[in-house]
């Protein structure tokens, strides 16, 4: 980023341009679905965080994040749900329509709530064309592997980018007997791996390998062609992506074993609310300054 603000200001010295020179570096080209599989190619991670709103938008933004997910996590990170089953299309829709208003260059890519296509085809599609006309959504992720192949082969052929979603999949977490690894005995790991390819097939644009053994990820991003993109699942994936609270620290409660915090964002919080409540108690908040003149 350095690098290309200097290039920037470079070429905007000296006068006249010769016809040679080399055009001025633009704003970072707008990240799209076709841009993660060069990242791939041409072995450039892809970095991907989730947003729920504008102001978060505006600083992923800033960050120069490639992708932007409004993951059904907002149930838990934002709305206070256990899990993400209660999360409504209508919840997803409001909160996504903020986050497009903060984007420029990220991808906008939106998550299909549960029971929104576990109905098939038909159903996923009906979701998906209302999270690309009503929030402007650049692609939509789902979660399974071979048994949502036909939708999302349905969605290919609608003209819809879709990324799948396999391993620990947190709308099955009670099939899944909680929120756990995934694939660490053989036959799980073959499934997988194979699930991994039937998206590829149906015309995934990229996977999210979640909770998975780092080795079983490493092995399944070699036989893709198309981008990985890892949450609890190691380094040897194409991307990684990390729920905004637990990147910020936002939460009171400890963030899960696979993320780190860069920030501390919520114990910040807390101590400006109580330093703005006590000068509020103690009557200097606010001061003459801050008091509109007569
Ligand atoms: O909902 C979400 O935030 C996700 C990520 C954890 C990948 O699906």
């Amino acid at each position: 980023m350095a690098k290309a603000n200097a290039k920037r200001i470079e070429a905007g010295k000296g006068g006249a341009k010769s016809p040679t020179a080399a055009p001025a570096a633009g704003p970072a080209p707008k990240v799209r679905t076709a841009t993660l599989l060069r990242m791939k190619r041409e072995g450039r991670r892809i970095t991907c965080a989730t947003a729920y709103d504008w102001p978060s938008a505006l600083a992923l933004e800033r960050a120069g994040i490639d992708v932007c997910l409004v993951g059904d996590s907002l149930g838990q990170v934002v709305l206070g749900y256990e899990s993400t089953l209660p999360v409504t299309l209508d919840e997803m829709l409001h909160h996504a329509r903020a986050v497009k208003r903060g984007l420029t260059r990220a991808l906008l890519v939106v998550d299909l709530p549960f029971m929104s296509y576990q109905l098939g085809p038909a159903q996923a599609l009906a979701s998906a064309g209302r999270l690309l006309k009503e929030c402007g959504a650049e692609a939509v992720k789902l979660e399974g592997g071979a048994e949502v192949a036909a939708s999302v082969e349905a969605l290919r052929l609608a003209g819809v980018a879709v990324l799948g979603h396999i391993g620990l999949t947190p709308q099955s977490v009670h099939a899944l007997g909680g929120y756990r690894v995934q694939g660490r005995e053989r036959a799980a790991a073959a499934r997988l791996l194979a699930d991994a390819r039937a998206l590829e097939r149906a015309g995934a644009c990229a996977v999210v390998l979640e909770g998975l053994p780092g080795a079983l990820a490493g092995r399944i991003t070699r036989a893709l062609a198309i981008p990985t993109i890892g949450i609890g699942a190691g380094p040897l994936c194409d991307g990684q992506v990390q729920v905004w609270h637990d990147i910020l620290g936002a939460l009171p409660h400890a963030a899960p074993r696979h993320a780190r915090a860069y920030a501390s964002q919520f114990s910040e919080q807390v101590r400006a609310l109580s330093a703005f409540a006590g000068e509020v108690r103690q009557g200097s908040f606010p001061s003459a300054r801050e008091t509109p003149a007569p």
